[in-house]
């Protein structure tokens, strides 16, 4: 009988139709997307907390503002991609705890310190940049669920891209030591971002079974090098210069040609020895243990009006 359910989720794969919580799947789709998954939204609410490091900091009120409603965005980017995974039979309660004690990974990206208010801007541009390109192939992602999360993550992401590169652009023209702030905010953000994108091709684990699952479209390297395209004329246009003296266009490829990557810092960070690893999950911890209350006064109220007779 199996053979026949798998015929038909091949079938289904094969024709780019959606995969449905109800539909049969192959336990190895359902664990790779539960990993995927998962890991997205780690990252989504570890990475509130490099931003809001610099909300009590923010220059102006409109600054402030922007910046407290791009930190709450990802708070619900976090519960979309939770709610989008309890469809494949896991609790938010068991992926936490997950999290919390290191069984699960987040994005290596948000391991890095934020120095200066220039880092805000710079995580736009670059980091939810980088985010952007990975996840728009990601609404054709086979599963269902998850790729209509991605829609409207990704029109959120473009939001925050924009506040970035604005933002970087009001420093680029602004003091010369508000220029230099910018500079040293990419020279910093460059190389983790294009690391954002995972090992290369011939290192990433599980590029080719998820492509052929359709849960990843395009490969790392081929994002890898999207995003790095995209990056070069507006580096110009913002007056910025990237960190990398080997980055050039080549015409025979069609492509920017791009430095070595430094891939012992991003194995250093997936252990946990980046610049702030042990303080993003410390700090994790914390906040959901100082948050207790507010799931057992919600678990109340839903017990209590389960009780209640619909209005
Ligand atoms: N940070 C941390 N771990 C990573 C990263 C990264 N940047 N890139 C790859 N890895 C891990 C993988 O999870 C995998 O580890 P595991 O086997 O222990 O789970 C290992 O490195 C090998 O990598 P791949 O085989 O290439 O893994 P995969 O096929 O999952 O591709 C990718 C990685 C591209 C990140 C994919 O999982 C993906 O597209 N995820 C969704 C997007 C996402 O998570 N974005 C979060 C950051 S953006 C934001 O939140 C603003």
């Amino acid at each position: 009988a199996a053979d026949g359910y798998e015929a038909v989720f091949d079938a289904a794969v094969a024709a780019d139709e959606r995969i449905e919580p109800r539909d049969w799947m192959p336990d190895a789709y359902r664990a790779t997307l539960i990993r995927q998954m998962a890991q997205h939204a780690h990252s989504e609410i570890i990475g509130m907390q490099p931003e809001a490091n610099w909300i009590t900091r923010a220059p102006s009120l409109r600054r402030k503002a922007i910046l407290i409603a791009k930190v709450q965005d990802e708070a619900g980017h976090g519960l979309y991609l939770y709610s989008a995974a309890e469809t494949l039979g896991v609790s938010r309660d068991e992926l936490l705890d997950k999290l919390h004690s290191g069984r699960q990974r987040y994005s290596s990206i948000f391991n890095y310190p934020t120095l200066t208010w220039a880092d805000v801007g710079a995580i736009g541009w670059l980091v939810d940049g980088a985010a952007i390109t990975n996840q728009v192939p990601l609404c054709r992602c086979s599963y269902g669920p998850y790729a209509r999360a991605m829609v409207r993550v990704c029109k959120e992401e473009s939001f925050h891209q924009r506040q970035g590169y604005e933002l970087l652009l009001a420093l680029s023209r602004g003091t010369p030591a508000q220029h230099e702030m910018a500079q040293d905010a990419v020279n910093r953000w460059w190389w983790p971002s294009l690391m954002m994108f995972g090992p290369p091709d011939d290192e990433s684990a599980h590029s080719a079974q998820s492509m052929a699952w359709k849960i990843k479209r395009h490969s790392n390297d081929e994002l890898r090098q999207r995003f790095v395209d995209i990056c070069v004329p507006q580096a110009e246009a913002l007056g910025l210069a990237l960190p990398d003296p080997d980055l050039r266009w080549n015409e025979q490829r069609g492509h920017h040609d791009f430095g070595a990557i430094d891939w012992s810092e991003f194995q250093a960070v997936l252990k946990g020895n980046g610049p702030c690893n042990e303080q993003r999950l410390a700090q994790r911890r914390q906040a959901h243990e100082e948050g207790a209350w507010v799931r057992e006064a919600a678990t109340a109220y839903a017990e209590k009006h389960r009780h209640q007779p619909a209005a």
